[in-house]
């Protein structure tokens, strides 16, 4: 059996060969033998943007694995800054490796004081965060000028170590100034989630970040540090197969996250579990939802037709930290809601389960964040995973992307002066 797909145009009759590699076949192949017809595909739901050697996802199966590692395994054995580590370079760090890598991060955590002090605080007192950090993400292009030399691969990575260093000092200011409390600088004796959590929440002198929400903090980073081709990633590569600076092509990649069916989802599942209010209101609401008047945030995704592996880690993870904060009084609702939409043939039939974003809300309350700044923390390890991408695209010497349409508007008229409208 051939490995191969064959098209028959019938206006001509000709027959088409078009070999299938790694699951996927070359659609400029077919636009070469077809020129003027094109695939309409809108939200992208059968088209393979780019091959990447990155993350592979299985939603079938439920799986999820960085440069091969499954994620489970990172989530337990390694921290935030390997993972990153291995993002961008493809290999877990040696010793020596990992030591200059968290040197090189830890030292670009600072802000441009022009940056936080007049831009920054221009922003209106009431702004959301997660609007700042998009802003703020694309206002450092002005600062970096020289970013905009993506050719070289050192250059390049410079910029990278800037983002990712700079993404948790940038959203915990977001945080701060929306509180109107002072800033507070990053200490370079701290590891990366500590830090985080020490410019988030320092008051006065003697403040330590509990070990266990650090380790569970960097436990979520981890898992949100890539998920290959989601609405964001994309953003970030489109932008940049412009080859617009890092800073700008990741704005447009926060961006992306902010709205409610991406990164937003998570603070829209605990505003929807707060509505519910009481484990006897659930059952109404999963019927409202298979009515089509509501949708269950946290649950479905276009990939995973399966339990999102992430949702299954944080799962656990949040009962780690509910013995330092106490229990989050939602959790139960949750549970409900997850146990009710699980066993309904509505839920069921259309493979419908719990995503990252269904128990991560409920951590990050417990711990004490506003809803407002649910993305913000996506957003932070995110950055690793866009600028990963970014940079495989200028590897591959990827052409500007620009889709096709289908024009379905007006055929030609003549204008008409406005008076005679
Ligand atoms: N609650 C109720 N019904 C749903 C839900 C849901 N959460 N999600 C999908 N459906 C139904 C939908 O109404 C449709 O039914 P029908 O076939 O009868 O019209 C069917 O399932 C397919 O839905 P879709 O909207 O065509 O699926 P999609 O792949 O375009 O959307 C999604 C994926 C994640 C946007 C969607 O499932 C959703 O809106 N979920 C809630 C928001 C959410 O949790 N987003 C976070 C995603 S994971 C993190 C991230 O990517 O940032």
């Amino acid at each position: 059996m051939a490995d191969s797909i064959t098209i028959t145009d019938n206006r001509t009759g000709t027959s088409h060969e078009i070999p299938i590699v790694d699951g996927g076949v070359d659609a400029n192949a077919f636009s070469k033998l077809l020129p003027g017809i094109w695939f309409l595909d809108p939200g992208f739901g059968a088209t393979a943007s780019t091959e990447s050697g990155i993350t592979e996802l299985d939603g079938d199966n439920g799986i999820l694995r960085y440069r091969g590692y499954p994620i489970e395994q990172l989530a337990e054995h390694s921290t935030y800054l390997e993972v990153a580590y291995l993002l961008v370079h493809g290999e877990l760090p040696t010793a020596a490796q990992f030591e200059a890598w968290n040197y090189e991060i830890t030292h670009h955590t600072f802000l441009h004081e022009f940056l936080r002090k007049r831009f920054m605080e221009g922003f209106h007192y009431d702004a959301h965060p997660m609007g700042m950090f998009v802003s703020t993400v694309a206002a450092l292009s002005t600062f970096y000028p020289e970013a905009k030399d993506i050719e070289d691969p050192d250059n390049r990575m410079k910029q990278m170590v800037r983002l990712v260093a700079k993404a948790p000092t940038i959203a915990a200011c977001c945080y701060r100034f929306s509180q109107g409390l002072p800033f507070v600088y990053p200490d370079n004796s701290l590891d990366f989630p500590t830090n985080f959590l020490n410019m988030m929440w320092k008051i006065g002198g003697d403040f330590t970040v509990d070990p266990t929400l650090a380790r569970a903090m960097d436990i979520l980073f981890m898992l949100h540090a890539d998920h290959e081709q989601n609405c964001g990633t994309t953003a970030m590569r489109v932008v940049g197969s412009a080859h617009a600076d890092p800073y700008s092509a990741a704005a447009a990649a926060a961006a992306g996250l902010y709205g409610p069916r991406h990164g937003g989802a998570n603070e829209a599942v605990v505003r929807m579990l707060t509505e519910i209010g009481s484990f006897d209101n659930v059952d109404a609401f999963v019927d409202a939802a298979k009515r089509g008047e509501a949708r269950i945030m946290g649950f479905g995704h276009r990939v995973y037709k399966n339990y999102d592996p992430r949702a299954t880690i944080i799962k656990k993870a949040a009962y780690d930290v509910f013995e330092v904060t106490g229990k989050n009084p939602l959790l139960d609702i949750a549970l409900k809601l997850e146990e009710v939409a699980l066993s309904d043939e509505y839920f069921i039939s259309r493979r419908l389960y719990p995503n990252v974003d269904f128990y991560s809300g409920l951590i990050y309350q417990a711990m004490g964040f506003p809803l407002e700044m649910f993305t913000v923390l996506f957003a932070i390890p995110r950055m690793v995973g866009w600028l990963t991408h970014w940079a495989e695209m200028l590897e591959q010497g990827q052409r500007i992307a620009r889709p096709r349409q289908i024009y379905t508007g007006a055929g030609v008229r003549d204008y008409v002066p406005m008076a005679g409208r």
